[in-house]
């Protein structure tokens, strides 16, 4: 498919504008439109997706951080699932034709993770945080629209994906974000931790951009609602990226445990099979881990 105008949610978010370049280079004759309306809000959802009138909308519009998403429950719930009902149900009433490309997550798999082997599509959903449930719930209510109302759509679940943009609620940009204050003398040489324990499957996020923006070229030979696991394939500490943080950073660094940065619930180790956007989309992850953790410590030691 070569949309003409695509709708990009969550435009100003972290992702956004890795979306925003990735389907410029992919399209570049299309007119790529930031959507500006309160996603809760189901007339201003209508009126945009008239306004807009997209051939392909890009879904990243929501609550991204675990931590967010348990001290505002409710409002995870809007937003995640309420959100992208409204859009959804927008699309079908004014756009019918226009494709949906969702930004799902790998946290939705939760307590699958015990298995400890990646997982692909096909992994049950069980999640262990709001968050997670409430990505699970929008997740599987697209689902159901595209099975029996004919959305067009197509559900990426990526795993943790980070770059320079990332808020510091995240713990690469965390630790990066309190390094560089140590280096610049705007705090003393400790440097506050969650779980080290806990293993992720990381990508960079003009990875992650490239798969959306190869999700809409590919949309027309993909089943109605097609499922595709974003990953490396590859777990990583979360203490061994704090140590290779510490060590490019060349200065000695105490470290403290938080426990207001330990969660009630911790997924130990997740990574993912990308098997399936391998062979349909054509996509593969391409920056080194190590490229994406020097660019992220150089975007806070530049500021
Ligand atoms: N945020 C944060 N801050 N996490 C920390 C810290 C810290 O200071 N110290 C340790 N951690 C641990 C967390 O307990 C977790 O095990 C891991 O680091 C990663 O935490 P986050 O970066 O907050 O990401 P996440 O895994 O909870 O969720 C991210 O990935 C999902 C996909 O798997 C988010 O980007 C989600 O939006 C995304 O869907």
């Amino acid at each position: 498919m070569t949309p003409i105008r695509i709708l990009i949610t969550g435009a100003t978010g972290f992702v956004g504008p890795y979306v925003q370049a990735a389907c410029a280079r992919e399209f570049p004759d299309a007119e790529i439109i930031k959507a500006g309306a309160d996603i809760t809000d189901r007339d201003a959802v209508f009126a945009m997706v008239q306004a807009a009138r997209p051939d392909a909308v890009v879904h990243l519009a929501g609550i991204a951080s675990v931590g967010a998403a348990r001290t505002g429950r409710d409002h995870a719930f809007a937003v995640n699932l309420g959100g992208t009902l409204n859009l959804a149900y927008a699309l079908l009433e004014r756009r019918p034709r226009a494709l949906l490309v969702n930004a799902g997550s790998s946290e939705c798999y939760g307590g699958s993770f015990r298995a400890g082997v990646p997982l692909d599509e096909e992994a049950c959903f069980a999640p262990l945080n709001t968050y997670a449930a409430s990505k699970a719930a929008a997740d599987l209510a697209l689902g159901a629209l595209a099975a029996e109302a004919g959305l067009r759509l197509v559900r990426m679940r990526s795993f943790n994906h980070t770059g320079p943009g990332q808020s510091a609620g995240f713990v690469i940009p965390a630790f990066a974000a309190q390094i560089a204050g140590i280096q610049a003398g705007r705090q003393e040489p400790v440097l506050k931790v969650g779980n080290l324990a806990a293993e992720r499957d990381f990508l960079d996020v003009r990875d992650v951009a490239a798969a959306f923006a190869s999700a809409i070229a590919k949309s027309e030979t993909l089943a109605p609602g097609e499922v595709f696991n974003l990953a490396s394939g590859t777990p990583r500490r979360i203490g061994d990226i704090l140590d290779t943080l510490i060590a490019a950073s060349g200065i000695a660094i105490e470290v403290q445990t938080d426990l207001a940065l330990m969660r009630p619930v911790d997924i130990q180790r997740s990574s993912g099979d990308a098997g399936k956007a391998r062979r349909l989309l054509g996509w593969a992850p391409s920056i080194p881990f190590a490229t994406t953790l020097r660019d992220v410590l150089e975007s806070f030691q530049n500021t």
